[in-house]
């Protein structure tokens, strides 16, 4: 048991997000459809005297690295599930951050599920088979087990029960995510119930789209740009009033539909080819609201090993 071990973790946008009522728990019961990007944190973990976290990347400063980081929170959780009488060492933790930090792509969530199937690697724990791994990652947060799949998938209770969906081919992306406009996923949820019972709505259990299901079997990316839809837009546009505005001008630059990601503030615009991402992200660049610019490709793979060196 020793060595270091990398794990490559994608980052995730919602092509439909149906917000059902209030649950007892305070969660709201979802149906969602999970597609996951080439964005890729890089977690890797190596045995150490000491638990610790250490973030690099262009959104390391708004990552905590003290015991509230999720990464951290995974690896002890799978470190309680080693076997009777076993002694693990602590690790530590370096995190290469690429996806944009609170801005509704799961980035942290992206962090836990690449520690859960690093560290696993690296303390041996052979006994912890994926339905276990699944388990403690969907007591770590609604979005970690989608995390560890990938691909396209439903999930459904408060997130963390997935269904992969058959979906052919790619999907071109170009993301926005503006600077400093983080939002906190708690604050979009309160305000899409606060919108709902200031409008007197009425809130149905949450339904998957079946035309999306059928364009994604298709890959079919204007039936697909027909049906992206998400209940938390209209939140997070009350909260981020700027998100109208990237959206407007994403759309007008030519992309194909625009939706506000998760809990925001993250806009991914659906194009039909690269050379149109390319197109896209540098009109925008040129002509939207400040803000980080990402190509990306879905659905990409969930957490997956890169690298396993034995040191001597
Ligand atoms: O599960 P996770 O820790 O990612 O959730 C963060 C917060 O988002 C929850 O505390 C809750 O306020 C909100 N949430 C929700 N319903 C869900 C998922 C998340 O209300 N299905």
């Amino acid at each position: 048991m020793s060595g270091v071990v990398s794990c490559r973790v994608p980052g995730k946008i919602n092509l439909d997000l149906s917000v059902g009522p209030v649950r007892e728990d305070g969660y709201h019961e979802l149906s969602t459809v999970f597609h996951a990007v080439s964005v890729y944190d890089r977690v890797t973990v190596q045995l150490a005297d000491r638990w610790s976290v250490h973030v690099s990347g262009p959104y390391a400063d708004r990552v905590p690295t003290d015991d509230t980081n999720l990464a951290l929170v995974a690896a002890r959780t799978l470190a309680r599930r080693r076997p009777r009488g076993l002694r693990l060492s602590p690790v530590r933790i370096d995190i290469d951050k690429q996806i944009p930090v609170a801005g509704g792509m799961a980035g942290g969530s992206a962090d836990a599920a690449g520690a859960l199937v690093a560290c696993r690697e690296l303390w041996g724990l052979d006994h912890v088979e994926n339905d276990l791994l699944e388990e403690i990652a969907a007591g770590l947060g609604s979005d970690v087990p989608f995390l560890l799949h990938g691909g396209t998938a439903i999930g459904s209770g408060r997130g963390e029960q997935v269904t992969p969906v058959l979906a052919r081919g790619e999907l071109h992306w170009v993301l926005w995510a503006g600077e400093g406009l983080g939002l906190s996923t708690p604050a979009v949820y309160a305000e899409c119930d606060r919108l709902r019972a200031e409008q007197g709505r009425r809130v149905d259990p949450p339904q998957p789209s079946g035309e999306l299901m059928t364009a994604l079997r298709r890959m079919d990316p204007e039936a697909v740009a027909e049906h992206l839809h998400n209940d938390l837009q209209e939140a997070a546009v009350s909260l981020r009033p700027i998100l109208a505005e990237v959206l407007e001008v994403g759309l007008d630059l030519g992309a194909r539909a625009g939706i506000v990601s998760g809990s925001g503030p993250t806009v991914a615009f659906l194009v039909g080819t690269q050379a149109q991402a390319i197109d896209l992200s540098v009109g925008l660049a040129a002509n939207g609201p400040k803000g980080d610019i990402l190509r990306a490709v879905g659905p990409a793979a969930g957490a997956a090993l890169v690298q396993w060196r034995a040191s001597a």
